[in-house]
């Protein structure tokens, strides 16, 4: 009989793992972990002693797709020779990219990591110096599916957990729709059971993902099969709901969410988050432009007077609540009268922080197909600088309204900086730096806050309110 490659392999396979990007990769990645390691893949640290490579990619930005290009390049030197071991796999958002197809041996699409085990065992299996598989975008008719759970480590205290999976707005500069599918939410029963099990593995935070969260919709498979959940038959869950049975449920676990499309996020939402302390006073809140030609031209949605008033809504409902955003800087046909009312809209709200870009296209996109990608890059470049320096001002603003305050901080881990103290977060997000003293990981402690950054708090416990 002819002998395959894989025999002639000493097991365990060992694997190696990388991921770029948001905080869905993050925990895709713990995902994948978890499906490999079930299935007998051994993770290493150790690149060398690796049978496969896998990277965890990310294509939402042009930046992203360079440094992974250039990580692949860096690693092209162990394969020299062009021998089988070990194998490359892309997996993520480019696994559709043809680049660097003669490096790689397969590559598998965010909507395939349940057939991960499977496909690198048939690449193993073939005697063919390699094979390709790209088992990248399947469009999933199904509204709703069991959740995929990440890898428990107990070394954590805080992890991610993905509760719809694609995105269905389409705005137009935006990858996602295109890499990870349509959108489906996961069964109540299964976050419900999973975060209940995080609880009781020690985990005291978990933040509840979705490209665009609130719209997280089950509906039970139609009205003759009714959800029975506390003693009463729901035929449908809304996010709200979802949101309102997890906090009764584990009312000592933090719990937070992102991302939240403003078009989406409904006055119940806004009275779940006031109703439960335990649910962190912070939303992610993207507007992208303040522009509502910009907004239009993005299949946004919403129009800026309707964004101001959901945030004076989520201020007037919950006052000490936190709003962070995302803007893209240099959209197609921006103009300067449309970034000056960006930056009217940022002198309005004074974010506590956010993120921010500079556009670039997204090939397969409406605005790559329909649009002109056409502000030069130098005045992109100088409208980011403008806002980043902007909400760096507003930063410092909503930071030194803590000055003297306590803040209830959970324990993360060590400060980066600084061996001795610890970094936490407050309610809003905002990270805590204090001294350890008698402290530990996974408590819960009162700070006084006595120095800031424009991206930090700084304090020491406070030994009257932790009697
Ligand atoms: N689901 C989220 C966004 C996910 S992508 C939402 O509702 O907004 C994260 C951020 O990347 C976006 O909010 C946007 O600001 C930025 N982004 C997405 N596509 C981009 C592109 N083509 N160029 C620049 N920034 C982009
Ligand atoms: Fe992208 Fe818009 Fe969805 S930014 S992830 S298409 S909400």
């Amino acid at each position: 009989m002819k002998k395959n490659f894989l025999s002639t392999l000493k097991t365990p396979f060992f694997y190696y793992i990388e991921s770029y990007g948001c905080h869905m990769n993050t925990s895709d990645t713990e995902i994948i972990i978890s499906i490999l390691s079930k299935n007998g893949f051994l993770l290493t640290n150790n690149l060398k002693k690796a049978h496969i490579i896998l990277l965890n990619t990310c294509a939402i930005r042009k930046k992203a797709e360079l440094s992974i290009e250039k990580r692949l390049d860096n690693l092209r030197y162990l394969k020299s020779n062009n021998q089988k071991i070990p194998l490359f796999g892309i997996l993520g958002c480019l696994s559709k990219s043809e680049k660097y197809s003669n490096l790689i041996d397969f590559s598998i699409g965010p909507n395939s990591y349940r057939k991960i085990p499977d496909i690198i065992r048939l690449v193993m299996m073939n005697d063919e110096k390699k094979i390709k598989i790209h088992f990248y975008y399947l469009i999933i008719k199904m509204k709703h599916m069991k959740i995929l759970v990440p890898i428990h480590n107990k070394k954590k205290i805080t992890t991610f957990l993905s509760i719809t999976r694609g995105c269905d707005n389409m705005c137009t500069f935006c990858i996602v729709p295109f890499t990870r599918g349509r959108e489906r939410s996961s069964s109540p029963y299964s976050i419900i059971k999973e975060c209940e099990n995080l609880y009781e593995k020690g985990y005291k935070e978990v933040t509840l993902l979705g490209q665009n969260v609130d719209s997280y919709l089950w509906f039970g498979g139609g009205l003759k099969k009714k959800i029975k959940i506390d003693n009463s038959n729901e035929k449908i869950i809304d996010f709200s709901r979802l949101l309102d049975l997890l906090a009764s449920k584990i009312p000592f676990m933090r719990i937070r969410f992102s991302t939240s499309n403003p078009h989406d996020m409904s006055d119940r939402v806004i009275e779940v988050i006031s109703k439960h302390s335990n649910i962190c006073k912070h939303i992610h809140l993207p507007v992208q432009s303040g522009s509502n030609k910009i907004l239009k031209l993005m299949n946004r949605k919403y129009t800026i007077e309707k964004y101001l008033s959901l945030i004076q809504k989520i201020r007037s409902i919950v006052p000490e609540c936190s709003i962070s955003h995302d803007i893209i800087t240099g959209f197609c046909n921006e103009e300067e009268e449309d970034h000056l009312e960006t930056i009217s809209l940022m002198n309005k709200v004074k974010y506590d922080y956010g993120y921010m870009f500079s556009y670039s296209p997204r090939p397969g996109t409406y605005a790559y197909k329909k649009l002109k990608d056409n502000v030069p890059e130098n005045v992109k470049k100088r409208r980011l600088k403008e806002i980043i320096d902007l909400q760096r001002i507003h930063s410092i603003f909503r930071m030194k309204k803590y000055l003297g305050t306590i803040q209830e901080v959970l324990i993360e881990g060590k400060s980066k900086k600084n061996n001795q103290d610890w970094y936490g977060r407050n309610t809003q997000n905002i990270v805590v730096v204090f001294p350890k003293k008698l402290s530990k990981i996974g408590e819960t402690v009162f700070v006084k806050i006595t120095n800031c950054t424009s991206a930090t708090l700084i304090g020491k416990i406070d030994d009257n309110e932790n009697k």
